[in-house]
């Protein structure tokens, strides 16, 4: 193996996003002098790419839609797990890490023969850890909670593939949420809707329903040009074998970019990113999570109730939100709406029929306050249009989790 050794990788993402990944994937690999990095065809999941070390220093501490960069160790058919064990025994783990690592094996299959994945599991951990006390006289440890190394194998009906995990914790845990709040958004499904939007970082920006800051910090991070790598480590870093001086410089560079970004969008006060939310409790954990991304000082927070709520700026922009999406978490109804009478039977203890009135009140609130924004507004609840009494222009599908939502789009 030498620096210049092209991998494949496989980057996963949140099923839905795997259009803007691979636009993602496309952008950064142009950036790179090398030509190694190559984006390929996309597929449920993930895009695969390939190139050197580079590309996968690149995809980890850059790609804010990515979930984890997976190196591909091999891939092979198989029939059972015996010749499971045999391929997993065949491969250099060596290579990779030595008997002082611990590491742990996740198994994804669909549709495979094999009687139990937990059994496969083990013969993984057997095979590898049996290569390992033949080459180097010992064997590695095992952590199911906080890894060194994390080894997944991926299971069709007819091929086994392996892949060593270079991110290890998933991309989307930037470093900076101390306080998640309620149901908050994973940070890279955050950033793929943001990206969905259109919006690039000039245009304003409004959460009415901001919960712990999630759009509003992913969106400042895209602004403020500020790598969603910086602050955390990969399992990369805990490899045997890796390109560390290139991966430095990218770091160093990464770094000064984003404080070049800070400072001019401190002087220039260009940032147009605004948010509300109707707690208080909840703006103060946006507070502490925006400081925490190196941005609270640029961005204006305001307890509002959404049904108040009117454009923050002159300019129209991008009006994102994702607001509470089950009979669990509701909305809150401050006070009873404008359209209320007393023929109307005012139940805010009934979640739904909270939502229902909350809707039909806000979708008012567009059409008189939003004239000329996008909203995007990203539920579970396909209803949402009918109640918000709007026409939503598109409506992509996209998993929150195993939750099947729609991000509906409304030009208002
Ligand atoms: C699903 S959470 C949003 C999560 C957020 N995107 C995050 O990542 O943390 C919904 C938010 O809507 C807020 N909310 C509920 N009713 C509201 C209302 N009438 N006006 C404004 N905010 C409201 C809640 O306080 C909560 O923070």
């Amino acid at each position: 193996m030498s620096f210049l050794t092209q991998f494949e990788f496989f980057a996963t993402c949140p099923r839905g996003l795997e259009g803007v990944l691979a636009t993602e994937l496309y952008e950064l690999s142009v950036l790179e002098v090398n030509p190694a990095f190559a984006v390929k065809e996309r597929t449920a999941g993930g895009v695969p790419f390939s190139g050197t070390w580079v590309a996968a220093f690149m995809a980890n501490l850059y790609s804010r839609i990515a979930s984890r960069i997976l190196l591909k160790v091999v891939t092979q058919p198989y029939c059972d797990e015996h010749d499971i064990y045999v391929l997993a025994r065949e491969q250099p783990w060596e290579q990779w890490f030595d008997a002082s690592r611990t590491f742990r094996i996740d198994v994804t299959a669909i549709k495979s023969p094999l009687h139990s994945i937990e059994f496969t599991m083990l013969r993984i951990k057997d095979a590898i850890c049996d290569r390992l006390r033949d080459r180097i006289g010992a064997r590695p440890n095992i952590d199911k909670i906080a890894p060194d190394i994390r080894i997944k194998a991926f299971i069709t009906p007819t091929d086994c593939t392996l892949y060593l995990d270079t991110s290890g914790r998933p991309l989307f845990k930037r470093g900076w949420r101390l306080d998640k709040g309620v149901a908050p958004l994973r940070e890279n499904l955050a950033a793929g809707i943001i990206r969905l939007s259109g919006w690039t970082g000039s245009d304003p920006l409004f959460d009415p329903m901001c919960g712990s800051g999630t759009f509003i910090a992913e969106a400042a991070q895209i602004a403020l040009r500020i790598a969603p790598g910086l602050n955390r480590n990969f399992s990369f870093e805990k490899f045997r074998y890796y390109d560390i001086a290139a991966w430095q410089r990218m770091k160093a560079q990464a770094l000064d970019d984003s404080c070049k970004a800070i400072s001019y969008a401190k002087l220039s006060n260009t940032l147009l990113i605004y948010a509300s939310d109707i707690s208080n409790k909840m703006l103060a954990k946006a507070l502490e999570n925006l400081r925490r991304a190196s941005c609270s000082s640029m961005i204006s927070l305001k307890q509002c109730d959404a049904l108040d709520i009117v454009a923050p700026c002159d300019l129209p922009g991008v009006l994102v939100m994702n607001p509470p999406y089950s009979e669990r978490i509701s909305v809150h109804l401050r006070r009873a709406p404008r359209y209320w009478n007393s023929s109307t039977e005012f139940q805010t203890s009934n979640p739904s029929n909270a939502n229902n009135i909350f809707f039909r009140e806000f979708g008012n609130v567009l059409r008189q306050q939003f004239l000329g924004w996008k909203v995007f507004v990203f539920s579970s609840d396909r209803k949402l249009p009918g109640q918000m009494q709007l026409r939503a222009s598109t409506k992509t599908p996209l998993y929150n989790g195993a939750l099947k939502c729609q991000l509906f789009y409304f030009n208002i």
